[in-house]
């Protein structure tokens, strides 16, 4: 892979102390980028940023933020501003999910799951890319899921925040042809990392033919950012499920989510 994209850059990574975020951050490390870490779990961060720059000699700094805060976006970018470090990078991966009805959930959890999974993206996204076209380089990733090719009976606002999140990465992409500027969507199916459980899914609840560890999924997506693609599916299984949910009729697709949702015991 084309490492001149990632070494001697920065990058903000959302999301860093677990799962997907720890490995986007230890991947790019050793591809020589230096990082800013985020997340609310500060003795976790700051661990992993002093692994990151023993093992790989990169530059790394922890700010800590909680997401669903209103206006927690805004002074996360602030407070990396104040850092003096240019963003390069941006991967907007933090965020959670909730199995169960939604009339039977917390109206809070969910208006929390959306200024997450949404919101901060899109504010991180507002304060970063200016630079980066100015600079005429680096670009966002943007961790979606392929939860965002259907709307998903029993995790409906996680479904609909993740359809955001490919729809708004995909038009950015757009808005920056001609420039040297990416915008990529990386849509995982189940990957095994905290999420599962922070979400409130029992044990066994994901389709294990599409399961796939954080190390092959972020590899994969790194590739596919620095090779210029929009938006990207890791894994065949969900590559194909994909691909159904978009050329089925939406009732179909619906029903079927349901179906799976319902199977696997998330309902
Ligand atoms: N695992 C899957 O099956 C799967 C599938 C498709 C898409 N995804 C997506 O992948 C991304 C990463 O999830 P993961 O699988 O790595 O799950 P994870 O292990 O639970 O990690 C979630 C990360 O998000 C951060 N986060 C959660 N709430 C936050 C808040 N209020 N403020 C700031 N940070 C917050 C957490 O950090 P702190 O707890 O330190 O705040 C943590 O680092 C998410 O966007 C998820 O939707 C996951």
């Amino acid at each position: 892979m084309d490492s001149d994209v990632f070494s001697g850059t920065f990058a903000l990574v959302t999301g860093a102390s677990s799962g997907l975020g720890e490995e986007f951050a230890r991947q790019l490390a050793h591809r020589g980028c230096n990082l800013v870490l985020t997340g609310r779990s500060r003795e976790k961060l700051e661990t992993l940023a002093a692994d990151l720059a023993r093992i790989n000699g990169v530059a790394t700094r922890v700010v800590t933020a909680d997401l669903a805060q209103p206006g927690g976006a805004k002074q996360l970018a602030l407070i990396v501003d104040d850092l003096g470090v240019t963003i390069d990078h941006l991967v907007n991966n933090a965020g959670f999910g909730s199995a169960g009805t939604f009339a039977g959930s917390e109206a809070t959890r969910q208006t929390d799951m959306v200024r997450v999974n949404v919101e901060s993206a899109v504010c991180l996204a507002g304060h970063f890319l200016p630079g980066m076209l100015r600079r005429n380089r680096g670009g966002i990733i943007n961790v979606g899921s392929t939860a965002a090719y259907q709307p998903t009976p029993y995790m409906a606002t996680y479904g609909a925040s993740k359809a955001f999140v490919v729809s708004f990465s995909a038009a950015l992409s757009s808005e920056l042809q001609g420039s040297d500027v990416r915008v990529l969507a990386c849509c995982p199916g189940p990957v095994s990392t905290g999420f599962q459980a922070a979400a409130g899914m029992p044990e066994g609840s994901v389709l294990k033919v599409a399961k796939l560890e954080p190390n092959d999924v972020v590899q994969s997506t790194l590739e596919a950012y620095a090779a210029g693609r929009v938006v990207f599916v890791p894994g065949k299984v969900n590559a194909v499920q994909a691909t159904l949910s978009k050329l089925l009729p939406r009732a179909v697709v619906v029903r079927a989510a349901k179906y799976t949702m319902r199977r696997l015991g998330r309902a």
